[in-house]
């Protein structure tokens, strides 16, 4: 993140950079960077298009982009459509099961805490976002499922979960911030339900930079 002459206003810059369990691991995913920042702009627009709020202001270059600054409220909301994950593992069931209704989660966003699971009453007594701010996330974050969920079948992807994070701008609106990308998303080939995200990098699945080009060509066609 850099600062810029508008205090409103910051250049977000995507780096190649992985990691996972908590940084436990670090790697390298070469060309990840552009197509993060790209598919999330693509994604965020089209939010914006469809009602939904979001940092987003314009792309500067393959890497960079300009946003809005927020205060980000620390909490990652997660958003699952079909079985995977931690959930799998929590609740010891198989990856892959198709839901009736969409499930929503929240984690404190705490490093030193390994971000635990909480509820919504658990952020309310620890004063991480009000009542009102709380249900603005839950409504925000659904629309935004029905709304890339959508757009990915269209692609021939399935969008299994994925985690968002919310931001305060300076008169307290809430707006979507963060990003949307193959690392905060699990997409599923719709066919063959082949990995098309950064759990190859996570569970060593190799392909990595494969599964990023893959999603670059579905999503710009190229
Ligand atoms: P989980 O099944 O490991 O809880 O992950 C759920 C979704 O959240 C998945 O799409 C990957 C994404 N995610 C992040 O974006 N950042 C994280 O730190 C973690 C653990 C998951
Ligand atoms: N937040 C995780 C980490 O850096 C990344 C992930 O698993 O997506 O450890």
């Amino acid at each position: 993140m850099y600062a810029t002459d508008d205090e409103n206003l910051v250049i977000v810059s995507y780096k190649d950079d992985a990691t996972a369990f908590d940084g436990l691991k670090k790697g390298t995913i070469t060309g990840k960077g552009v197509v993060n920042n790209r598919m999330s702009n693509r994604i965020m627009q089209m939010l914006e298009e469809n009602g939904v709020p979001t940092h987003f202001v314009k792309e500067l270059s393959e890497r960079e982009t300009l946003v809005k600054k927020v205060s980000i409220v620390p909490l990652e909301v997660i958003i699952r459509n079909i079985s995977a994950g931690s959930f799998a593992k929590r609740f010891g069931v198989e990856e892959g099961i198709d839901f009736a209704e969409p499930t929503i989660e929240f984690s404190y966003k705490n490093d030193d805490l390994h971000d635990p699971l909480m509820n919504s009453y658990h952020a309310l007594a620890l004063g991480l976002a009000t009542k009102e701010e709380i249900n603005t996330i839950k409504s925000m974050a659904f629309k935004i499922n029905e709304v890339m969920k959508a757009y990915f079948l269209t692609l021939g992807v399935k969008l299994v979960d994925f985690k968002l994070e919310f931001g305060r701008l300076a008169d307290g609106t809430i707006v979507l911030a963060d990003e949307i990308s193959p690392d905060t998303c699990r997409f599923w080939d719709a066919e063959t339900n082949e990995k098309l995200d950064k759990d190859r990098f996570r569970r060593d699945l190799g392909n990595v930079e494969g599964a990023y080009a893959e999603m670059q060509k579905r999503v710009f066609g190229e």
